[in-house]
């Protein structure tokens, strides 16, 4: 037997010690919430990508009576991003969430496991690590690329 210890290093900062370029994604996914369209979970999500050639790309939840076809924040504004500019990595993703009575949450949400997936892909397609930012009112976590959210993942490598 044998055995091996998977390790993420993840920052947390105050949201007033983001650097302008983040502080200003960050508040691009806060104002992504307002677009989002909940009319089921009342829970509002937006993201916002900031690419290699610095475009900034938002996106919000969309839901569908039959649940299923709604799709995330984070997916509708990477799907987005990938389909504006095909040929631009996402430098970092920027996540915000607000609960059903429209208030912050303390500690930031975690992206589903089909979102870390799609991040995953995009982060794999440009060969280029994509940070991940998590908005809390407690504190942003720092996630230095989405492979660390996703251990043992899934990679298309294995079907060849
Ligand atoms: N949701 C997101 O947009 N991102 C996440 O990381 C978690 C969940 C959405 C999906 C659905 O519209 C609502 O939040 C409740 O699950």
């Amino acid at each position: 037997m044998r055995q091996k210890i998977l390790q993420i290093e993840m920052q947390i900062y105050g949201y007033d010690e983001l650097n302008d370029a983040d502080r200003h994604l960050m508040d691009e996914a806060i104002r992504a919430t307002e677009r989002s369209y909940v009319p089921y979970s009342h829970f509002r999500v937006g993201a916002a990508a900031r690419l290699a050639n610095q475009a900034i790309v938002s996106g919000s939840n969309q839901e569908n009576a039959a649940y299923p076809s709604g799709t995330c924040a984070e997916r509708t504004t990477l799907f987005y991003a990938n389909s504006q500019y095909p040929d631009q990595a996402v430098e970092t993703l920027a996540i915000a969430a607000r609960n059903e009575r429209g208030a912050w949450l303390e500690l930031p949400i975690s992206p589903c496991g089909t979102c870390r997936q799609v991040m995953i892909e995009t982060e794999k397609r440009f060969g280029k690590p994509m940070r991940i930012l998590l908005y809390g009112t407690k504190g942003v976590y720092e996630l230095n690329r989405a492979t660390d959210l996703l251990p043992l993942s899934f990679d298309a490598e294995a079907m060849k």
